[in-house]
């Protein structure tokens, strides 16, 4: 069996830089068409300039013979200006801001430590169009770990959007079922991503027979109840939801340690497992739509002209990639069939 599709984006990944960057990109470059990316480097891009030369760092380690885009976004901080919002409109590469609380994840201590202080920046959003791309989780230490989605949205994301009611919003991989009730309760400008992990895994993939870090993501994986949400509204051909891996990359030696770090890297396989996970709710028809047309619509961008092709045939990843300067890296399935492959 094989399935067509119009070529997919990646509304959501971690690319980092350097050696590094160059050996996780052909993977993402072969599947999709454009991906935006993260601006969580050391030390993040926070302004256009930044972004620009960013770009001009992936694009140059783009494989011969693929079209790759890079959507560009910048790091909300305290400080980010409103005129810094406006420049990133108008550049035509910088395509959203991303918000995270500060220390909610990898690289996130310069994230934003109270969302009032980045409220001109936030209306300068809302009033040029610019998405705010949201890490969801509250960063209250007194919250239980997997409650911080809803505890967030509760605290932050209700009261932010009731100020700025047409703020253009993207919860990010979203995680519970609290996250798809209240994107499907909002207006069309607040849209959400899901990643194939947390659509595939529920919480136990962690802890099975022993502690699995490469199972350790953040939003951390949650309970079946959550999971079984989340494919209902990626099936559901609800044009709020789309496709963000998250694909994470971290060395193998920052995950296999006594403080591992948060992330999954999914993009070797990262339209694969997506074909996977719909092909178990029964919806393989459906994919098309989540992966290919729902985020350009929602980014106000063509959707892409090209297709992809998916053979129902296993395969196997390897037990680790290449990840630059002498690194490797673990990816999701090492060692473990994926029963959809991409043709070539
Ligand atoms: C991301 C990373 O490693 O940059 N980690 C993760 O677990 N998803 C950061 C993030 O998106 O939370
Ligand atoms: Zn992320």
């Amino acid at each position: 069996m094989r399935i067509t599709l119009t070529r997919p984006d990646d509304w959501h990944l971690h690319l980092r830089d350097g050696a590094a960057m160059r050996a996780v990109l052909p993977d993402t470059a072969r599947r999709f068409g454009r991906a935006i990316v993260m601006p969580n480097l050391k030390p993040p891009v926070r302004t256009v300039a930044e972004a620009a030369a960013y770009r001009d760092r992936i694009l140059a380690a783009v494989p011969e013979g693929l079209a790759f885009e890079a959507l560009m976004t910048l790091y909300l901080t305290d400080n980010t200006s409103a005129q810094e919002v406006a420049k990133a409109r108008s550049s035509g590469f910088v395509h959203a801001v991303k918000y995270y609380p500060a220390g909610a994840t990898t690289n996130a201590d310069f994230g934003v430590t109270a969302v009032e202080k980045a409220w001109p920046a936030i209306a300068a959003m809302e009033e040029q169009g610019l998405p705010l791309l949201v890490h969801g989780e509250s960063t209250d230490p007194g919250v239980d770990v997997f409650d911080r989605e809803a505890v967030f949205i509760d605290r932050v994301l209700v009261p932010l959007l009731d100020r700025f009611p047409r703020l253009k919003l993207v919860l990010e991989h979203i995680t519970t079922r609290q996250g798809i009730d209240f994107v499907r309760a909002m207006p069309a400008n607040v849209a959400g991503t899901l990643t194939a992990h947390h659509l595939l895994y529920n919480r136990n993939a962690m802890f099975k027979g022993g502690i699995r870090p490469h199972y350790y993501c953040l939003p951390v994986l949650k309970r079946e109840s959550h999971r079984q949400a989340l494919l209902e509204a990626a099936v559901s051909v609800d044009a709020k939801f789309f496709l963000g891996t998250d694909s994470a990359p971290h060395a193998q030696s920052a995950k296999e340690c006594a403080c591992g770090c948060a992330g999954i890297y999914t993009a070797h396989a990262g339209i694969e497992l997506y074909a996977e996970a719909f092909e178990s709710a029964g919806a393989l028809d459906r994919l098309e739509a989540f992966a290919s047309f729902h985020g350009p619509d929602f980014y106000g961008l063509p959707r892409n002209t090209t297709r992809v092709t998916l053979v129902r045939e296993d395969w196997t990843p390897p037990d680790a990639l290449d990840f630059g300067d002498g690194q490797r890296l673990v990816p999701l399935r090492a060692g473990e069939a994926i029963p959809w492959r991409l043709a070539h």
